[in-house]
């Protein structure tokens, strides 16, 4: 009997199979004269597998008749498809000549399998030690257009993990019309999908639906992945839920327009489908250009083990091959924003004012939000103008930086680097920097147009700008905001069928050359909150601001959503004042301290007008804070109970909790809030996860459990009376 394959890329040159082996997972192709098609993905098989599932069989045209050709088009399971010769489903590829014509058929030429991973030049990529990543490059050409197509895939070791992406060279002039990052077929039929939909200010909540025949998709034209439908699919057995079941994650690195697709086709087999969105979408490749149109990252997980061990997946991923920053595995400084607390209304004075009693706080940081700069009182003027505005800051960017870092805190501040307000003196100067189509007016949003930051000298203006501020200060933190979609797509330089991606690879190489100037900088993202929060964004910043709802209740299912791929060292999240701005509600500082602690926390509002106990429960947050970060920040993340839709029949409809358990399993921290307190309900039980099961954890006040207690019978919790009351229990196992 022979050895189960380890971790590794094989090729069986008999077979012609392609045999991906991650840790519990593996993903195999083959070639059926010459044509690249998908047997299988899924849990890990010993040894590399015929190729039935191709059904060689069901085609004539395999066996040589001509005329059937078309059947074998569109029934064959190909690993990548192209439009125009007979394949009617969802294509990965659309490829049009100088004729107009479209049409192409893909063979295979050769194949290169390596240690280590190649980077994506000007996107954003996983990475890795040479040690821990097998790759695999599989060249696919169309001899009538000239067209090469390279297959790429990694794979990483401990993880059940594929990186996919695509590069397309052309020995002609040939434009690409729609080019997926990742296709994917699966035989199965009875699947169900689980996305993350939203809007501002409530962002990636979980909706989980029955695949049905024909086409479903998600995506974004917008030029940002969006606060809308989020770039993920998880693809999921019907008794999927948190630990069992079978589930295919789906995800992109890439913060522009996107789209993904599910088709369930005739014979009732599902291709899905993840790539940059087609809608406008054309780029021209051309002999001259060397390095080849380059699609962005697909990353594909595969558990059987339900949604808790996707997420974990995601998470461990993320952790280890996406997020480059030196703060990753860094306790953030806490930090007060004064967006919430002053809006465009401050100055100097009213900022030191808040950092004085923050620093009393135990607060470590103080940012200064939108309004510092140019005329701006208000949302509708001044951007593009990166100069201080002295009746707010007499003395500059540079003298309060000075002052605050007196006081005890460090200082960061906000920047909307992509934008130019048509009441600016930038605009004045150049109308042409907005993005527009010529002779048609351009759509306001906020009072604000996008700048065409596909063009070097306006990318170059703007970033000196921004540069010039930090040169000068002691800044630590960046936010990074963006607070529209893009419309009006045109461009002196670019062309529109180009024009959203390029945008994006003009967003990455300005965030690229940031980082490089300034490598301590903490930069976190925002888009009006999280609308562009995804895995693209995360190689430039290790925190993304989550939301605009600061509201705690409402931050539950957010956060939820956002942890269902999202490490929580990732999701930017605050406490803010009550009654919240943006739904009204007043929840108890206490569980608002809580929710908050499951991302990077801080502080969102007028520090000021706290009265002393309110003050002295911020010094507790603050410490609570800096005793379990290490935890929630490198620890792994259990969903409890939760009012979502992510599973059937969840028996938990009242309550959301958490658990962050420590990799050794030594301690964990279950957070558990009630949503809505209601009458005669006894506590709720509830099971714990991720435990050892024969160790005896203590909580603080004494009371001690075995591991595997807490998770069959599971663990009473307190009674708790209230909307929104919550409470934290820290597991620690004894020696
Ligand atoms: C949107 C962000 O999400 C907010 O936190 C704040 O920075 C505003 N923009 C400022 O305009």
């Amino acid at each position: 009997m022979n050895k189960p394959l380890d971790f590794g890329i094989y090729y069986d040159e008999i077979k012609e199979t392609f045999m991906l082996q991650m840790e519990g997972a593996s993903y195999v192709m083959a070639l059926c004269d010459g044509y690249l098609g998908h047997v299988y993905f899924g849990k890990k098989l010993g040894y590399i597998p015929g190729k039935d599932a191709l059904r060689p069989k069901d085609y004539t045209y395999l066996s040589g008749k001509p005329a059937d050709k078309c059947v074998f088009m569109d029934g064959f399971p190909f690993e990548y498809s192209i439009s125009g010769t007979g394949d009617f489903r969802v294509n990965a590829l659309k490829v049009r000549n100088d004729d107009g014509f479209v049409g192409g058929e893909l063979k295979y030429i050769s194949h290169r399998i390596y240690d280590g991973k190649k980077d994506l030049k000007g996107l954003p990529h996983s990475f890795g030690k040479e040690d821990d990543i097998k790759s695999l490059e599989i060249d696919l050409f169309d001899k009538d257009l000239g067209l090469t197509v390279m297959l790429c895939y990694s794979i990483f070791r401990g993880l059940d993990v594929v990186a996919k992406s695509v590069n397309i060279k052309a020995d002609r002039e040939l434009y690409l019309e729609k080019v997926m990052s990742s296709s994917l077929s699966l035989q199965w039929n009875n699947h169900e999908l689980i996305t993350l939909h939203g809007s501002w200010a409530r962002e990636r909540i979980p909706d989980r639906r029955v695949i049905g025949h024909g086409i479903t998709s998600i995506g974004s034209s917008r030029g940002i992945s969006g606060h809308q439908d989020h770039p993920f699919m998880a693809v999921v057995s019907q008794d999927a839920d948190e630990d069992t079941g079978e589930v295919y994650g789906v995800s992109i690195v890439y913060s522009g327009s996107y789209l993904g697709e599910i088709e369930r086709t005739q014979h009732n087999e599902l291709r899905i489908n993840m790539g940059i969105n087609d809608d406008g979408f054309s780029w021209k490749v051309s002999p001259d250009d060397d390095e080849g149109f380059a699609a962005p990252e697909a990353i594909l997980t595969y558990s059987d083990s339900g949604l808790g061990s996707m997420t974990r997946t995601f998470h461990d991923f993320m952790r280890k091959h996406l997020i480059r920053s030196k703060y990753l595995h860094k306790k953030r400084p806490i930090l007060i924003n004064n967006w919430e607390a002053t809006y465009f209304n401050f100055d100097e004075e009213k900022l030191l004012e808040i950092a004085r009693v923050a620093k009393k706080a135990g607060i470590e940081m103080l940012v200064m939000d939108d309004g510092w700069f140019g005329r701006r009182d208000s949302d509708n003027c001044s951007l593009g103008d990166w100069t201080v505005d002295r009746k707010k800051l007499p003395n500059g960017v540079d003298g309060l930086c000075k002052k605050i870092n007196e006081i005890g805190l460090e200082m960061g501040i906000w920047f909307e680097p992509e934008m130019i307000s048509p009441d600016s003196d930038l605009f004045r100067a150049h109308p042409d920097y907005a993005i527009q189509i010529p002779g048609r007016d351009p759509s306001w949003c906020r009072s604000q147009y996008v700048l065409d930051i596909t063009r070097k000298e306006v990318r170059d203006c703007v970033y000196e700008q921004v540069a010039e501020i930090l040169r000068s200060s002691n800044i630590k933190y960046v936010k990074w905001d963006m607070n529209r979609p893009i419309t009006d797509v045109g461009s002196t330089v670019t062309r529109a069928g180009e024009f959203h991606h390029r945008y994006m690879l003009a967003v990455y190489e300005m965030q690229e050359r940031l980082l490089n100037e300034f490598p301590d900088l903490l930069l976190e993202n925002c888009t009006s909150g999280g609308g562009r929060f995804d895995p693209g964004m995360l190689y430039y910043s290790p925190q993304f601001w989550c939301s605009d709802d600061t509201d705690a209740i409402e931050r539950l299912g957010i956060q939820e959503g956002t942890a269902l791929i999202y490490p929580p060292s990732s999701i930017g999240a605050h406490v803010s004042i009550c009654p919240n701005h943006i739904v009204g509600r007043t929840t108890d500082l206490k569980t608002r301290g809580y929710v908050a602690l499951l991302g990077t926390f801080g502080y969102e509002m007028d520090i000021t007008k706290l009265n002393d106990e309110e003050l002295q429960q911020i010094n507790e947050q603050v410490e609570m804070y800096h005793k379990y970060n290490d935890l929630v920040r490198e620890g792994d993340y259990y969903r409890i109970c939760s009012c979502s839709a992510l599973i059937h029949g969840n028996e938990y409809k009242k309550s959301y909790a958490w658990m962050n358990v420590a990799v050794d399993k030594s301690e964990a921290l279950l957070t558990y809030i009630q949503v809505r307190g209601g009458a005669n309900e006894r506590s709720e039980m509830i099971r714990l996860k991720g435990l050892q099961p024969d160790a005896e954890y203590e909580l603080p006040d004494g009371r001690t459990f075995y591991g595997d207690e807490l998770m069959n019978i599971g663990f009473l919790t307190d009674k708790l009376y209230g909307d929104g009351a919550g409470a934290l229990y820290h597991f620690v196992r004894r020696k």
